[in-house]
């Protein structure tokens, strides 16, 4: 089932673009594309005002998922902030931003509404992304944000859709899988990754270690792991880096599943499904 203004199709130019977070909050949640798409948060926060979609799709979902069932600015300004929380809002699209006026959803947003949320988030002490369509009212009051606009499919044909954001693109990304701004730059960006795993498994041992070492040794263990992830499509064993971020053949007798050498048994998990043709990344106003 297609839910009306659902981000079935564009859920991974919206994943693509969050920054590193802890906690995640997604308020109109609908059919919870994104949500159920992206990396999850240490935990996250579901709101929607219809208890019908909120509890039939997320139902079984992930328990690290809390469900509100109330209004998104209420819910938002009894919130506790404490850091980390990345703030997605995807409200009913302004009705006179739309190709059809006719209401779509049970609960709709009056201009006075959108004006609400938005002063709400504007003043949340957190990350915050906004979807929506170009309109006065966006435009005035989120100038000072940066946004993104990519092509999406509706089921009256293609819309610009928008992104903004309160934050700058660091380059950082709490989930790498969805890079790329559509479906061919994504194949594209797999068969590169392919092409590489490929080449580094053919390595000698030591070359691939002297390589890695070196492309790694400059960045934060963090970072490390999370590059060795990337290329390997699985985390390295759960003990400790050592400089550089790649575990030694020491590290390989206490732990074995994944040193280098191992990793070179391993085939590099396929990213994940990605058939969609239909969102494309067009421009940025940065
Ligand atoms: C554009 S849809 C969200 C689509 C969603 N991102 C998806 O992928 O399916 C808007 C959602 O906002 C919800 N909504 C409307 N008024 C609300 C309010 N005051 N507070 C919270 N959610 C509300 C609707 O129930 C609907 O699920």
């Amino acid at each position: 089932m297609t839910y009306p203004g659902g981000k079935g199709s564009s859920f991974r130019n919206i994943i693509s673009m969050m920054p590193p977070h802890h906690v995640y909050i997604e308020t109109h949640v609908g059919s919870g594309a994104v949500l159920k798409n992206k990396k999850p948060a240490e935990y996250s926060i579901a709101i929607d005002i219809d208890p019908v979609p909120l509890y039939a799709l997320l139902c079984g979902h992930d328990p690290t998922v809390i469900r509100v069932n109330a209004d998104a600015v209420e819910t938002l300004r009894k919130l506790e902030w404490t850091g980390g929380e990345l703030v997605y809002a995807d409200p009913p699209y302004v009705l006179s931003a739309r190709k059809s006026q006719r209401p779509i959803y049970k609960h709709e947003y009056t201009d006075e509404q959108h004006q609400e949320l938005l002063s709400t988030l504007l003043d949340v002490p957190a990350l915050v992304m906004v979807s929506g369509y170009r309109c006065e009212l966006y435009d005035d009051m989120l100038s000072e944000w940066r946004r993104e606009d990519f092509s999406a499919s509706t089921r009256q044909g293609t819309a610009i859709e928008s992104v903004w954001c309160n934050f700058p693109d660091t380059g950082e990304r709490h989930d790498y899988r969805y890079i790329g701004d559509n479906y061919r730059a994504r194949e594209r960006i797999k068969r590169k990754e392919q092409r590489w795993v490929k080449r580094l498994t053919e390595m000698p041992d030591i070359e691939r270690e002297r390589l890695l070492r070196n492309l790694l040794g400059t960045v934060s263990p963090e970072q490390a792991m999370t590059a060795y992830a990337d290329v390997f499509g699985d985390a390295p064993s759960s003990s400790a880096p050592t400089a550089g971020g790649i575990t030694t053949d020491d590290d390989a007798a206490a732990s074995p599943p994944m040193t280098v050498r191992a990793a070179k048994t391993q085939r590099a998990a396929p990213t994940a499904g990605d058939d969609d043709t239909r969102s494309s990344a067009s421009q940025s106003n940065t």
